[in-house]
């Protein structure tokens, strides 16, 4: 029998980790106390709160963060925490303890200068402290300073300056975490390669308002009836997250290798990053949700789905899925199909009728005497496949046929 932990292995930046999965720079990664539970549980490293020098007086926003529910379900959480609120000598001495105690996991120093000696003194002293990899924080959204996190972010030119001081100060591989908040994230890329990235980590929060209250008409993240649209995660931007790494893993010219950030919460959603072309992954909400023991499940996916498909290491499917994403004006406009109905196992909901006829292409037949669809003729069927989708039935009732 193969060694299962073994075939979860990956280097990513010439370190090596026993698998690809860390806990993500964020309030789930504040206090070495913390990421020491989620090392013993089997995260393979941290990338440890964003670090900065004392010089700023960090205060955080009360309350500081609000969840966005559907059916009582969360699917995103909207934060205004700014970078760590912990002394840097304290921050300095996790690293210290987290290297001697746990000398196989990797730990990340997540650092945010004020300016470019900030981000050199940082980068220096998180070298000294024993960290393994350095990731810039170039895409937080809740910066007030200008040319900080995400503000510098939105600046190539200054993305290329910051990592270019850093890798001349520094020995340990760079790493620049990018922000989806901008017309192009490859654009951004590019400029951390020339710069002299190692590596990179996309992403980070999505700017967002998760909605207002309907009585106070305040934001629902507010602090005494004020908000402001600030970082939003989980669930809600996998999708966003997916795009922007494959958008990373596909760039001609770029060749970085990349951590996959952005709504993680089980072992399909690593997965489906590593195949979009990540070879680590980093997890934020999914812990503040259901805590550092979510890990267990991930790894246990994870080696299933590799002894199914008879892969021997993780590493083979990094990028399997990039040959099946194009651009859409590649897709052969040729292939045609339309809407089919198993209707044995309808439940007579007819929702499929009403979009089909006030979204769709109106060609929903619906028998009153049996309370079932039909599709009156194949020709006029958009293939929009609405039907599927709003179907009650899983799987749905309608299925796509090929011309
Ligand atoms: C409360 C909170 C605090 C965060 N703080 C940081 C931070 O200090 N540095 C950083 O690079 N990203 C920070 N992030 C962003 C996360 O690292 C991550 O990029 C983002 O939340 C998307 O991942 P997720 O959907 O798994 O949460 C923070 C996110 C949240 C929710
Ligand atoms: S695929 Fe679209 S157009 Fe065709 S039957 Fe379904 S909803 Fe109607
Ligand atoms: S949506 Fe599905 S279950 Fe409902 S009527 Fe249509 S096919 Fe039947």
């Amino acid at each position: 029998m193969k060694d299962k932990r073994n075939s979860l292995n990956v280097e990513f930046c010439g370190v090596k980790f026993e698998n690809p999965i860390l806990i993500a720079s964020a309030n789930v990664s504040a206090y070495s106390e913390m990421v020491e539970r989620g090392f013993e549980k089997g995260f393979a490293g941290v990338s440890f709160k964003t670090i900065g020098i004392d010089t700023v007086n960090v205060v955080n926003l009360s309350p500081r963060m609000a969840a966005y529910k559907y059916k009582n379900r969360i699917i995103g959480w909207q934060n205004w925490e700014q970078i760590s609120d912990s002394p840097l000598e304290i921050n300095l001495k996790a690293f210290k303890y987290l290297k001697k105690n746990w000398p196989n996991k990797v730990v990340i120093s997540s650092i945010m200068g004020f300016n470019l000696n900030e981000w050199s003194e940082l980068a220096i002293m998180s070298e000294e402290s024993g960290v393994d990899i350095i990731e810039l924080n170039m895409s937080c959204p809740h910066m007030m300073q200008e040319g900080a996190g995400m503000k510098a972010g939105q600046i190539v030119e200054l993305v290329k300056t910051i990592t270019q001081t850093v890798k001349k100060t520094v020995k340990i591989p760079v790493i620049v975490k990018l922000t989806p908040n901008t017309n192009d994230i490859t654009e951004a890329a590019l400029y951390a390669k020339a710069g002299g990235a190692d590596g990179l980590a996309a992403i980070n929060t999505l700017i967002g308002l998760i909605g207002i209250d309907l009585k106070s008409y305040s934001p629902l993240l507010n602090s005494w009836g004020v908000g402001a649209i600030s970082g939003y995660s989980g669930p809600a931007i996998k999708p966003v997250g997916l795009a922007q790494v494959t958008n990373l893993a596909k760039k001609a010219n770029l060749n970085l290798q990349i951590s996959g950030i952005g709504g993680i919460e089980n072992w399909v959603d690593v997965l489906e990053y590593m195949l979009c072309g990540a070879t680590t992954v980093q997890i934020c909400t999914a812990i503040m949700m259901n805590g550092y023991g979510i890990i267990e499940k991930i790894l246990e996916g994870l080696e299933n789905h590799l002894l199914e498909k008879g892969f021997d290491s993780i590493n083979q499917v990094i990028g399997k899925a990039l040959p099946n994403i194009t651009s859409i004006d590649k897709i052969d406009t040729n292939h045609r199909g339309y809407a089919q109905f198993d209707t044995d196992r309808c439940t007579h909901c007819k929702k499929c009728y009403t979009s089909c006829h006030d979204a769709g292409g109106q060609c929903i037949i619906w028998n009153e005497s049996t309370k079932t669809p039909s599709l009156s003729h194949k020709d006029k069927c958009h293939s929009c496949m609405i039907c599927a989708d709003v179907c009650s039935v899983n799987p749905s009732v309608p299925y796509f046929v090929k011309n």
